[in-house]
C-alpha cells in the first residue's frame, strides 16, 4: 500500500524538543553529530569502544569485496560477556535486568547477576547436549525469560540462534526450521493470549514432524499446563530438568568480530522465507549506538519496547540493546487490550517506565477511545516515545504526542528492517519533528532517494529508498544463499548500493517520507508477510487452483490481505468454503496473515511468462489508472 503522503502530511508543522529533553541529552547536536558521521572509521570505532574486547580489531571498516562488508575484523568478542558478565562487577549486580510481565498481571525480576547464573547455567547444558560454536538452535517460544536466557547462552558459547515467532504457524515453521537446519529447538507448553492458553507445543509437535534434523526439544513448562514427564518423547526434555545441577559459571567463547550471532527469517517478494544473517561484533556496535543516542538511555531507565523478539524489533531492543546498555528492559506476554485498552498504561504507571516503542498499529487501536483510558493513569514517568514498522500517519501521531506523552515526550519514528539490523532513519530526541515523517539518517548512514538508474531524485519527488554506505549492524548474506542476497538488494540499482525495498519522499528540510513497500511484500499490523507466501498457502487448499493476493487498506491493521482465487471444479466459494480457506491459511502462516476478503475469480492478470501480476489487481482495487500493460498476457 502506497500511502498518499503529499496530501496527508502538513510538512510545516514542527515539533521541538524542551529544555529538559535538551539537557538530559547524549546527543546535543544533531547537526553536528551527523557532521561527526561522515567519517565511518572515526565515528563507528568510537562508538565500538564501549565494550570489553578480549582482543582490539585491526580494521574497523573492510570494503575489499562489496557488497559483502565487514566490519571490525580481527577482533574478539562475547556478547552474553558485555551484555551480563560485564556488570555482575559493578553496582549493576543488583539492578533488573529483565521485568518480565503478563497479561495476568504476573511479574517476574531477573537481576543482571541471576541472569548471569541462569544464562551459564544453561549455556553448559547445551554444552553436553553437543552443541558447539556454529550450531543453530531455534527457538519457538513466547516472551518469556527463558528466551532472553536461551539467546544469550546461545551466543555465550558461539551457537547460532534462529527464532521463529510464536505467532506463526506449522507451514512457516518447517520452512524456516529447515532451511536453518537447527539441532536443538526450544518450545513451551504455552502462550498468554487474551485470557486463554494458546498451545505452542501442539503447533510444535506437528511442525517437527517435517523436520529431520532436530535432535533435542527442549520444553519450558511456561504456563504451567499438565503435560507430566511421561508425555514426553525420547527426545523431549523439560528445561528445568535440562539446566539442573548445571555449573553457573561458563567462560565466554572468544568469537571473530564477524562470526555469525543468528539467522532470522524474514518475507520477500518470494515465497522462500529469507534468512537474514548477522554478525558478532557489528550488530553489538549498530545495536547499542542507536539505542542510547535515539531513545537517550541512562541508568536509570525503565526501557519497555513491546515488540516480540520473534521479529528484529525484539531481538535487537527487547534484548540485546537494553542489556548492552545495562538497562532494565520490560518483557511484557499479552496483547494491548487485555484484560482491558488501559492495560498498557497500567504497566507504564505501576513500574515507573520512561522510555516507551511501540508499533503505530497498535497506537491506532487504542486510540479509538480517545484519551479515556490513558487518563486513568499517571504516565509521567514517560520521557521518550517511539514507533516503528510502517509509517505513522500524523493523525496517530497526535494522539500518541498529546494523550500519551502529554506533549512533552518526543516521538522517535525509526524506520529500518530486518536487513539493517538496526534504526538508520531516525530523529534525535533534540530533533524537531514532523509528524508523519521518519526525519533524517542516522549519523554514518547516507541514505537517498533515487530513480531506477541509480540517479538521486529532487527533493519533493518520490523514488526508491538506498542506503550508499556499509554500517555495522547491517546483514552479512542471506543463510545459504548469496545469490538472492546479491540479486535482492544490490543488484537492481546501478552502484551497488543497498536497495531497501521501499518508495520514500524528501521534502525541502531534507526529512524522509516513506511511502510504503515497493515489492510484493505486505505490511499487516507491521508484520511482514510476502504475498507469494500467502498464495502458496491458498494452492495447498484442495479447493484452490490458483491465487493472487494484495493489501487491502485497513483503518487499523494498515493492510489485510485481499486474495482472488481461482477455484478446482466442483467447488463453490460459499461460507463454509470461506471459513474453510481461513482456517486453512491461519493454520499454514498463523494469525499474522489477517484475511480481509476472499473474491472468486477465473482469471488472473499474468505476464506472458507466467507471473501474476499484483500491481494491476491493486490498480483495480484502488480504481487507478493500471499503468503499463505492454507486458500483459492479454
Ligand atoms: C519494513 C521492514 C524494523 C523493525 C520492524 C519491521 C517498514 C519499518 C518504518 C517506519 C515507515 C517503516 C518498511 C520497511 N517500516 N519502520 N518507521 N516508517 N515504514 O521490520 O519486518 O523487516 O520490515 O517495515 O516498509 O522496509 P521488517
Amino acid at each position: 500500500m502506497v500511502h498518499d503522503t503529499t496530501v496527508l502530511m502538513d510538512e510545516k508543522r514542527v515539533f521541538k524538543p524542551s529544555e529538559d529533553v535538551k539537557n538530559r541529552a547524549h546527543v546535543k547536536d544533531w547537526d553536528a553529530e551527523i557532521e561527526k558521521g561522515k567519517d565511518l572509521d572515526k565515528y563507528w570505532s568510537e562508538q565500538a569502544e564501549q565494550f570489553e574486547w578480549f582482543k582490539k580489531w585491526d580494521k574497523v571498516l573492510d570494503d575489499s569485496e562489496k557488497p559483502f562488508y565487514k566490519w571490525f575484523t580481527g577482533g574478539k568478542i562475547n556478547l552474553a560477556y558485555n551484555a551480563v558478565d560485564r556488570w555482575i562487577e559493578t553496582e549493576k549486580r543488583n539492578q533488573i535486568a529483565i521485568l518480565y510481565i503478563n497479561e495476568r498481571g504476573h511479574e517476574k525480576k531477573i537481576t543482571y547477576y541471576e541472569l548471569y547464573l541462569e544464562v551459564n547455567k544453561l549455556a553448559n547444558a547445551l554444552k553436553n547436549l553437543g552443541v558447539k560454536k556454529g550450531d543453530t538452535v531455534s527457538m519457538y517460544l513466547p516472551m518469556c525469560p527463558e528466551l532472553l536466557i536461551a539467546l544469550l547462552a546461545c551466543n555465550k558459547i558461539g551457537a547460532v540462534h534462529s527464532v521463529v515467532y510464536s505467532g506463526l504457524s506449522v507451514g512457516a515453521f518447517v520452512d524456516r526450521m529447515n532451511d536453518a537446519k537447527a539441532k536443538v529447538l526450544f518450545t513451551a507448553d504455552g502462550t498468554y493470549r487474551r485470557g486463554k492458553i494458546i498451545d505452542l507445543k501442539k503447533i510444535a509437535d506437528e511442525a517437527i514432524l517435517q523436520c529431520p534434523t532436530i535432535e533435542t526439544i527442549v520444553v519450558v513448562k511456561h504456563t504451567g499446563s499438565d503435560i507430566e514427564i511421561s508425555e514426553l518423547s525420547g527426545r523431549e526434555i523439560f528445561y528445568e530438568r535440562l539446566v539442573e545441577g548445571e555449573p553457573v559459571d561458563c567462560p565466554p567463547e572468544p568469537m571473530d568480530a564477524e562470526d555469525p550471532l543468528f539467522i532470522l527469517y524474514t518475507s520477500g517478494s518470494t515465497g522462500k522465507p529469507k534468512g537474514v544473517m548477522h554478525t558478532t561484533a557489528g550488530y553489538m556496535v549498530g545495536v547499542a549506538t542507536t539505542l542510547r543516542n535515539i531513545f537517550d538511555i541512562h541508568e536509570d531507565d525503565m526501557w519497555w519496547c513491546t515488540g516480540d523478539i520473534g521479529w528484529i524489533t525484539g531481538h535487537s531492543y527487547v534484548i540485546y540493546g537494553p542489556l548492552l546498555l545495562g538497562t532494565t528492559t520490560v518483557v511484557y506476554e499479552g496483547a494491548p487490550d487485555y484484560p482491558d485498552l488501559g492495560v498498557w498504561w497500567k504497566i507504564v504507571e505501576k513500574y515507573g517506565v520512561t522510555k516507551f516503542y511501540t508499533a503505530p498499529t497498535a497506537i491506532r487501536h487504542l486510540m479509538r477511545f480517545g484519551a479515556r483510558y490513558t487518563n486513568l493513569y499517571n504516565l509521567s514517568s514517560l520521557r521518550i516515545l517511539g514507533t516503528v514498522g510502517e509509517p505513522i500517519n500524523p493523525e496517530a501521531w497526535m494522539w500518541y504526542y498529546t494523550n500519551v506523552g502529554k506533549e512533552k515526550c518526543p516521538i522517535m519514528d525509526t524506520w529500518w528492517q530486518t536487513e539493517t539490523g538496526m534504526h538508520l532513519i531516525s530523529p534525535l530526541p533534540v530533533s524537531p519533528l514532523k509528524p508523519g515523517s521518519c526525519t533524517r539518517a542516522f549519523p554514518g548512514i547516507d541514505a537517498q532517494v533515487v530513480d531506477e538508474e541509480g540517479n538521486q531524485v529532487p527533493l519533493g519527488k518520490g523514488g526508491y529508498l538506498v542506503v550508499k554506505n556499509p554500517w555495522p549492524s547491517m546483514f552479512r548474506t542471506l543463510y545459504k544463499d548469496k545469490e538472492r542476497f546479491l540479486d535482492v538488494y544490490w543488484k537492481d540499482i546501478p552502484g551497488c548500493v543497498y536497495k531497501a525495498g521501499d518508495m520514500v519522499r524528501q521534502d525541502e528540510d531534507g526529512y524522509f517520507w516513506i511511502q510504503g513497500r515497493s515489492d510484493d511484500v505486505l505490511k499487516i499490523a507491521g508484520h511482514r508477510i510476502g504475498s507469494a507466501e500467502v498464495e502458496s498457502a491458498f494452492v495447498s487448499h484442495p479447493a484452490v487452483a490458483e491465487a493472487a493476493v494484495i493489501g487491502r487498506s485497513d483503518p487499523i491493521k494498515g493492510e489485510v490481505i485481499k486474495a482472488f482465487v481461482i477455484l478446482r471444479e466442483g467447488n463453490e466459494l460459499k461460507t463454509q468454503l470461506i471459513e474453510d480457506l481461513k482456517k486453512h491459511v491461519r493454520y499454514e502462516l498463523g494469525p499474522v496473515a489477517v484475511l480481509g476478503e476472499i473474491v472468486e475469480v477465473d482469471k488472473l492478470p499474468k505476464t506472458r511468462s507466467g507471473k501474476i501480476m499484483r500491481r494491476i489487481l491493486r490498480a483495480q482495487e484502488e480504481g487507478e489508472d493500471l499503468g503499463d500493460t505492454s507486458t500483459l498476457e492479454e
